[in-house]
C-alpha cells in the first residue's frame, strides 16, 4: 500500500509518519529528513540541497525524484508511507509515471488541513534531538528535562528553518506549489481531508479509521 502525507508545514506529517511506522509497520519515507541526513554529512547531495533549504524554498525536482526513485527500485513492494513527497504537480505526476512502470499506484493521500496561527506555533515551538531524530515541541509536546532529550539526554536544537522568517517562506511555497495537489489527488479519487488540529493520538485515530 502506497500513503502519501500531504499538508502545510508544521501540520503533523513527521509525527503520524513515524506512529505508522512504529505501529503499523510502514516504510516511513520523509524526504526533509533524507534531505537533513545528507546536509549533514556535507555530502555533494546535501551541500547542494542546503542552499534551498535554509530558504525555506524547494530543492530541485530531479534531485528528490532521483532520491525516491533508488528507494522504490530498491524495494517496489513494501507499505510506505511518503511525508514531504510530492511536493508540487511536477513530482506528483513523475511518481506517477514512476509507479505505473512497477504496476504500482498510490493508494490514499491524507492532506493535513491546519489553520496558519496554529502552524506557526508549532513550528516555532519545534525542537528536535540531533542526535537520534525525537522531535518534541515547547507548547504541546515537551521533554522531561526542559532542554535535553527524553532518549539520550542530547541537547535538543531549532531546525535552521523554524526561524520564524524561513517560516514565512515556507508557507508562501506550500501554498503557492504544494496547495495545488489538494484538487490533484480530489479529482482522481484520493484525497482524505483529516483535520489536523487534535491530539497526535486523535489525528492517528482519525487516520487510522480511513485507512
Ligand atoms: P520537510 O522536513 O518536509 O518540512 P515540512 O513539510 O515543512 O514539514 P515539517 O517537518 O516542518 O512539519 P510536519 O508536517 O512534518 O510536522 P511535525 O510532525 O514535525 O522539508 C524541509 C525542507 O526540505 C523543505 O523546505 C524543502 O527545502 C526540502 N524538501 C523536503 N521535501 C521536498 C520535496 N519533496 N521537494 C523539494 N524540496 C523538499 O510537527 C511539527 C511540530 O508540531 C512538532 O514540534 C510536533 O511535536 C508538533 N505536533 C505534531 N502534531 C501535533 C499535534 N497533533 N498537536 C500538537 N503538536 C503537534
Ligand atoms: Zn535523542
Amino acid at each position: 500500500m502506497i500513503l502519501v502525507l500531504l499538508g502545510p508545514p508544521g501540520s503533523g506529517k513527521g509525527t503520524q509518519g513515524a506512529l505508522l511506522k512504529s505501529e503499523l509497520s510502514f516504510e516511513h519515507i520523509s524526504t526533509g529528513d533524507m534531505l537533513r541526513a545528507e546536509v549533514s554529512k556535507k555530502s555533494p547531495l546535501g551541500l547542494k540541497a542546503e542552499e534551498y533549504m535554509k530558504q525555506g524554498l524547494l530543492v530541485p525536482d530531479d534531485l528528490i525524484i532521483a532520491m525516491i526513485k533508488n528507494i522504490l527500485t530498491e524495494a517496489p513492494h513494501k507499505n510506505y508511507v511518503f511525508d514531504g513527497f510530492p511536493r508540487n504537480v511536477n513530482q506528483a505526476e513523475a511518481f506517477e509515471t514512476m509507479l505505473n512502470t512497477m504496476r504500482l499506484q498510490v493508494d490514499k493521500v491524507f492532506y493535513f488541513d491546519l489553520e496558519d496561527d496554529v502552524i506557526i506555533k508549532r513550528l516555532s515551538g519545534r525542537r528536535v534531538c540531533p542526535k537520534c531524530g525525537a522531535t518534541y515541541n515547547i507548547y504541546y509536546q515537551k521533554p522531561k528535562n526542559d532542554t535535553l532529550c527524553d532518549n539520550d539526554a542530547t541537547p535538543l536544537i531549532q531546525r535552521d528553518d523554524d526561524k520564524e522568517e524561513v517560516i514565512v517562506n515556507r508557507l508562501r511555497v506550500y501554498k503557492e506549489q504544494t496547495f495545488p495537489l489538494i484538487e490533484y489527488y480530489k479529482y482522481k479519487n484520493k484525497l482524505f481531508v483529516v483535520s489536523a488540529d487534535g491530539t497526535q493520538e486523535e489525528v492517528f485515530e482519525k487516520l487510522k479509521s480511513m485507512l
